[in-house]
């Protein structure tokens, strides 16, 4: 497949997992709640699941997600995001890979949940996105779930303008095998009632 850098290489610089650990531990030393997404994503999963991490970056979701229990893979493809990572949870798999590309990781296809928080999906290199969700789709077990989080418009996103929509979005999900299940506001679990910013919640069909 042709090379093409993704949204996230065009944003981020050569010391981006150094900077985004920072931004998040400053968060969370201000009091901030830095495990929304871990917790929305437990209140989804029985005791003891599998969770690919797809775009893990410095892996503060993979890194709760394991402390709670589940077994956590995360795959990146900014070897700075994730040396970060491996610094902070040396014991998890950590994989350096573009997710385009994940299938030739042969990672068993039995994950109950892969999990793309922080803008992965308008991240990718423009063009790869409904390839990418098929192949992330590919790699869940029966009934398991895809959930993303990503801005719908520039105030949510490190981007001009938003690449894609919640129709472009639905579109490659259902190409990819999967049915909606649900949509939320935030990762508090609220409905999504229309706004910049959407979490979703798709099942292999
Ligand atoms: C804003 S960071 C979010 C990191 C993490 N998911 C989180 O919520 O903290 C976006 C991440 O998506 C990753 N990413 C973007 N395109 C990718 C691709 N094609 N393959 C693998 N990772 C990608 C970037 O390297 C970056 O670490």
């Amino acid at each position: 497949m042709e090379e093409r850098a993704s949204r996230w290489a065009q944003v981020a610089g050569k010391d981006s997992g150094e900077r985004y650990a920072a931004r998040f531990a400053a968060l969370a030393d201000s009091g901030a709640d830095v495990h929304g997404e871990a917790r929305f994503c437990d209140g989804l999963l029985r005791p003891g699941s599998r969770v690919l991490d797809a775009g893990c970056g410095t892996g503060r979701v993979a890194i709760r997600l394991a402390e709670l229990g589940h077994t956590c893979t995360g795959v990146d493809v900014d070897a700075s995001m994730l040396a970060q990572a491996r610094r902070r949870a040396p014991e998890l798999a950590w994989l350096e890979a573009d997710l385009a590309e994940v299938a030739a990781l042969g990672l068993d296809p039995d994950f109950d949940m892969v999990v793309a928080a922080g803008n992965v999906i308008p991240l990718l290199a423009a063009g790869t996105e409904p390839a990418v969700v098929a192949a992330l789709a590919s790699l869940l077990a029966p009934g398991g779930l895809l959930v993303a989080g990503f801005g719908l418009d520039p105030a949510h996103l490190p981007l001009d303008e938003a690449p894609l929509g919640l129709p472009d979005y639905d579109a490659w999900c259902a190409a990819a095998g999967l049915a909606p299940v649900s949509r939320h506001a935030t990762w508090d679990g609220h409905a999504y009632t229309g706004g910049g910013y959407a979490v979703s919640v798709h099942r292999v069909g």
